[in-house]
């Protein structure tokens, strides 16, 4: 709590819950690509988390311990942190740079993560109601277990298909600068170093994003139905 205290401390927090972050849309994205070889293959996957550790310890015990506290848990200290550091609206100020140039980009680059992180969470609280607690208004479809059917219902209404496409958008403005910026908070920002970053987050971003995109797209063209 200590070295959380200083902007440092804050600094790597953000950074390790980043990491931690950008790990999960990685096995997420992978896991939600199942979907294309069919119903069967999709909700036994998620059966199969949903079962990790049984009959060792009890149904979801895994699940939550390992993959549900942790990443509620990084998210939390992701935007804690980034709130507490000024990067939000509120907070803004801009004094943490050098130079007038420095000013400009660190300027871009928060505007850029305040809006897109802004955006990804406001999604995210759509996304759970729709295909995680399968909340009436939002899918009123829901069939708890059946992810399958629970994904073509979601994507048959073009409003849904617009909004999942436009999160990943948001999703890719905020992963790529964060993939880039990572490195800088780990001190790691040799400018011999930069070209490898750049392509680094370019490359990461792109793979991810057409990942995610791919589940609505395929079900608009009848991949998924
Ligand atoms: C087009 C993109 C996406 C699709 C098709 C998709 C699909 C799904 C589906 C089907 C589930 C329910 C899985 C189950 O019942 O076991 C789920 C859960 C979830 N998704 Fe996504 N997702 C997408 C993007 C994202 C993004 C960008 C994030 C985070 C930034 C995200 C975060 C989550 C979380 C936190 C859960 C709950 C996991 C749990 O049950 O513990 N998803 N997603």
């Amino acid at each position: 709590m200590e070295i959380y205290r200083t902007d440092v401390g804050k600094k790597y927090a953000m950074a390790i819950s980043g990491v931690m972050l950008l790990g999960f849309v990685v096995f997420h994205m992978i896991g939600n690509l199942h979907v294309f070889q069919g119903a069967a293959q999709i909700n036994t996957y998620g059966e199969g988390l949903r079962d990790l550790g049984e009959p060792l310890f009890p149904r979801t015990l895994v699940l939550w311990a390992f993959l549900r506290v942790p990443l509620a848990a990084a998210f939390a200290v992701h935007i804690h942190a980034a709130y507490t550091l000024g990067y939000t609206n509120l907070k803004a100020r801009g004094t943490h740079y050098q130079s007038p140039r420095d000013y400009l980009v660190a300027n871009y680059a928060s505007r850029t993560m305040r809006w897109s992180g802004t955006i990804v969470l406001l999604f995210l609280a759509w996304h759970l109601a729709d295909l995680t607690w399968g909340i009436k208004t939002v899918n009123s479809e829901f069939a708890r277990g059946d992810i399958y059917n629970n994904l073509v219902f979601t994507f048959s209404r073009w409003p849904v298909v617009v909004l999942y496409l436009a999160a990943q958008i948001a999703l890719a403005f905020h992963i790529r600068h964060g993939a880039w910026s990572l490195f800088q908070s780990i001190g790691a920002n040799n400018p011999r170093f930069n070209k490898f970053r750049r392509t680094f987050a370019n490359t990461f971003t792109a793979i991810i994003v057409i990942g995610f995109m791919a589940v609505p797209l395929g079900t608009v063209f009848g991949i998924i139905h």
